[in-house]
């Protein structure tokens, strides 16, 4: 029976992660996504002007380098006749146009890249020049949103507002969708300090979802699991972010990395190198239950990277657990409560690393880790060490839900009939065997004493 209620809820928790997985749709940050604002904010005869603006609206997930590479369609013949705080990677092929100065882009679907930080004074707009970073809202909400602005030349005098939005979005990242523009409500800018606003024209949304099974063919992280309580160490599962010999190289314990990978220049999208593991994820994160006390228990938390080819800037990991709701502390890293559904339910949160001390997981080696302690206050009447209840209910790294094994297969208790008072237990245990041993020697002197009286008499 109790076999049978494990097995059922393996299989679920296995069945929601798939659907999870394939829906694109994210349980924990159901409503992130980055979204594109196109603003008309000057319109003369046959061109006009458009600010662009990216904004990453998810809590967790960010952008890292190379970087974002916004790119359109044009419905009619249109050229970017000039781009301040970003630029589109090629030219194309002007030849229609006739004139000294030619346009900055002529191509049909062009695509933008953001410009690197801190560039000539001219080239500059509010909020842009990231090198294509955006972080996360909960991370830096300061870095979320890039923009450029840019003025488009129409071909044939056309002055059909409806076909000015170009078609077919997309930001040129691993795992994201982009819908169809759709019209709101013209956006303000402020000026002079916020005293005066102006607004747009005209202003349009494109919203972009993420979905791991569209940016990856495997998971790329597991989760570990032991307790202090057990002697089993539960390893990721096999075959967790593919198998070993199915076409993955791998290096092997003593191996150099191929040399041939370094260096490489920033703008690369470098494929993982993983080391050889059975369960082959560049990222491993090991979720140790560490001690218990009276009212707290505390949590060892490492992150290893196991992928020679990366280091991972501004890394984060989001945990889902009941006991989050009363986290005391974490021990190297920040956290935030990620208050899901109007604030009803925090029991997620995201952990991410301090600047110039752990924010970068370094790649593969004796430096490729991280690692931080949690402390959480038990709360009566949830808190115990059955079921596997002190290990995550679901992972994330860098966005990505990472493998944790099945339920039936953690650490356990060696015996089952105490949960809630174990600690008591472990307190009270010496104490009676104390007691036990005072009343021996106790009575082992008496018996001595009378022993000993007995033979004088
Ligand atoms: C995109 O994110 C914004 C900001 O969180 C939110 O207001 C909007 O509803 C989201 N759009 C979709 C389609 O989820
Ligand atoms: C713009 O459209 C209006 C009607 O929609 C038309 O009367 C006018 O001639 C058009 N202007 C140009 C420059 O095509
Ligand atoms: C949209 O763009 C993608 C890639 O940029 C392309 O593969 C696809 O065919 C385009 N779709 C349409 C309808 O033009
Ligand atoms: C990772 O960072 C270290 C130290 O900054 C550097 O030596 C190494 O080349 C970097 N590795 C990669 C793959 O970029
Ligand atoms: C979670 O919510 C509870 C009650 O709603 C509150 O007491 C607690 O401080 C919250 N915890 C965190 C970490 O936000």
């Amino acid at each position: 029976m109790k076999i049978m209620g494990r097995l059922e809820l393996t299989v679920l928790f296995l069945l929601f992660s798939i659907w999870v997985a394939a829906e694109g749709y994210d349980p924990l940050d159901p409503s992130g996504n980055i979204t594109i604002q196109w603003d008309i904010i000057a319109w003369v005869d046959n061109t006009y002007e458009a600010m662009v603006s990216i904004s990453n609206f998810q809590q967790y997930r960010h952008v890292e380098s190379p970087g974002w590479k916004l790119g359109w369609e044009w419905r009619g013949k249109e050229a970017i006749w000039k781009m301040t705080g970003a630029e589109a990677t090629e030219q194309g092929d002007c030849s229609w146009f006739k004139g000294s100065e030619l346009p900055h882009s002529c191509e049909k679907i062009p695509v933008i890249v953001d410009l690197l930080p801190e560039p000539p004074y001219h080239m500059r707009v509010a909020n842009c020049c990231k090198g294509g970073v955006l972080s996360s809202m909960t991370q830096n909400p300061l870095q979320y949103k890039a923009s450029f602005k840019m003025k488009i030349i129409k071909a044939p005098l056309d002055n059909n507002t409806k076909h000015i939005i170009p078609k077919n979005f997309s930001v040129g990242l691993p795992g994201y969708t982009c819908g169809s523009p759709f019209p709101v409500a013209p956006s303000k800018y402020s000026v002079d300090g916020g005293r005066r606003w102006i607004q747009a024209f005209l202003t349009w949304e494109v919203t972009c979802t993420y979905s791991q099974m569209r940016a990856f063919r495997y998971p790329t992280c597991c989760v570990s699991l032991s307790a202090f309580y057990s002697e089993t160490i539960l390893e990721c599962s096999r075959c967790s972010c593919g198998c070993q010999g199915a076409g993955t190289k791998c290096v092997n314990p003593g191996d150099s990395p191929p040399t041939l990978l370094f260096p490489h220049g920033d703008e690369e999208v470098v494929p993982p190198v993983v080391a050889c593991t059975q369960h082959m994820c560049p990222i491993r994160v090991h979720w140790h239950v560490k001690s218990s006390y009276t009212g707290y228990w505390r949590v060892k938390v490492t992150v290893t990277n196991l992928n020679f080819a990366k280091n991972y800037t501004s890394w984060n990991i989001v945990v889902q657990h009941p006991n989050l709701q009363s986290i005391v502390q974490a021990v190297n890293l920040q956290y935030k409560s990620l208050n899901l559904y109007d604030n009803r339910i925090n029991d997620t949160g995201v952990f991410w690393g301090n600047p110039f001390y752990n924010d970068i997981l370094l790649q593969s080696g004796d430096d490729g880790n991280v690692q931080a302690e949690l402390l959480l206050k038990k709360d009566p009447g949830m808190f115990t060490f059955k079921d596997g209840w002190t290990f995550p209910r679901r992972l994330y790294f860098d966005g990505d839900e990472c493998v944790i094994p099945p339920p039936d297969r953690y650490p356990r208790i060696p015996t089952h009939d105490y949960s809630t008072g174990f600690s008591l237990y472990y307190i009270f245990l010496p104490l009676i065997a104390f007691t036990i041993c005072l009343l021996y020697i106790r009575a082992y002197v008496l018996n001595v004493n009378i022993i000993r009286h007995r033979s004088e008499q």
